[in-house]
């Protein structure tokens, strides 16, 4: 007799995405404290056995789990990760809920790692000591994007004893596919969590020109959303839309910038974080306070940078930065000068087709030159004799 086709629940997860789904065991990773999955079972007679849920990335130890019309069994907890089996009805919701009340709180936030992994790790290692909220990983934690290099990050990631977020670099998705395991493996390209009356919001800015249309519609739902709730307003993203410093390195398209400004004046953002620029630098645009971040590894953009990460107190009446830093090499200036024109070449200029052009008619006259210096010297050479 042929066995009987079974179908596997179907899963919703909000503040999650499944990772993977195979054998009855689903794994699901936290982008934020709250996560609300839906399990609908095609066929409750046909398929009664307990589904195991693996949710990891939330602290697992605080998470409150609840599920109003199924029964939880088996839990076991870690501090990132929870594991348990769920039986219950056709249609189940479980609910996972942050249990920390306080208003006052604080993060680690780091940018442009660039594979230099042992800067990623000392953060890690000073969050499973000092118990901050969470991680955020602000673009670029690759070189190359390759899939070898988002596993070397998310290992390094998985020893870390508090959830870890992550945004979209530029970098992240140089290779062939780089979106695709970046997605994956670590975060949606932009999504929101809240935690204790403050809402982040995180981007997608690895596209040169700025946010995409459809981008702006989403990013200002979630932004009227917070400001009804009154929640305070956090936004990250990679690339910062200006940059009086450095605003070649911004979004290219200024009105594109100017309508990031405008939604962030809006909605009375407390503070935009960028990275994407590897230095540390502060302003304000039209009330606002901007951060750019990009120490974590990346060639630093000027001899007198230091590698770094963030400590962010967020506290009742306002935000504490504290900029902690990483080992960063001994390098004379002539050194630190030539990693960053190296840098600017592998990314920048030797990146630019019309540069690439005028090299290219450059050295084809060159060339051209010398071969006609070349028979010149012959011609000379067999006058004389
Ligand atoms: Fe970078």
């Amino acid at each position: 007799m042929e066995p009987l086709a079974i179908d596997p629940p179907l899963l919703t997860i909000r503040g999650g995405f499944l990772r993977s789904f195979e054998k009855n065991v689903a794994v699901i990773r936290a982008i934020g404290f709250n996560i609300e999955l839906t399990i609908f079972r095609p066929s409750s007679t046909q398929y009664d056995e307990p589904l195991t849920l693996f949710f990891e990335n939330i602290r697992g130890q605080e998470v409150e789990i609840t599920s109003p019309d199924g029964k939880i069994e088996n839990m076991l907890r870690s501090e990132t990760d929870v594991l348990c089996d769920v039986t219950g009805l056709r249609t189940q919701k479980i609910f996972l809920s942050s249990s920390r009340a306080s208003e006052e709180f604080d993060f680690l936030f780091i940018g442009d790692v660039h594979g230099m992994f042992h800067h990623f790790e000392s953060v890690i290692e000073s969050a499973n000591q000092l118990d901050p909220l969470f991680i955020m990983a602000n673009g670029d934690m690759t070189h190359s994007g390759r899939l070898e290099d988002f596993h070397a990050f998310a290992d390094v990631a998985n020893k870390a004893t508090v959830p870890v977020f992550t945004s979209l670099g530029n970098h992240d998705k140089r290779a062939k596919g780089g979106r695709a395991t970046y997605r994956d493996l670590l975060a949606p390209f932009y999504y929101s969590f809240s935690v204790n009356h403050s809402t982040f919001i995180v981007l997608d800015s690895s596209r040169k020109r700025g946010l995409q249309k459809f981008q702006y519609k989403w990013l200002e739902r979630e932004l009227q959303v917070a400001r009804q709730k009154g929640d305070r307003i956090f936004v990250f993203l990679h690339r910062p839309p200006v940059c009086p410093k450095y605003n070649y390195l911004a979004f290219s398209a200024s009105a594109n910038a100017h309508r990031f400004l405008a939604l962030m004046e809006r909605y009375r953002v407390e503070i935009v974080f960028g990275s994407h620029i590897h230095v540390f630098t502060e302003f304000e645009k039209r009330g606002i306070r901007y951060v750019v971040t990009g120490g974590g590894g990346g060639a630093l953009w000027q001899p007198q940078n230091v590698h770094h990460y963030l400590h962010v107190f967020v506290k009742r009446d306002g935000v504490d930065i504290r900029m902690v830093q990483l080992p960063t090499p001994e390098a004379k200036v002539s050194q630190r000068i030539k990693d960053v024109l190296k840098f600017n070449w592998d990314h920048h200029i030797g990146r630019n087709k019309h540069i690439q052009q005028m090299l290219l008619l450059w050295t084809a006259l060159n060339l051209g030159q010398s071969a006609v210096e070349r028979r010149e010297r012959r011609w000379r050479r067999r006058q004389r004799f």
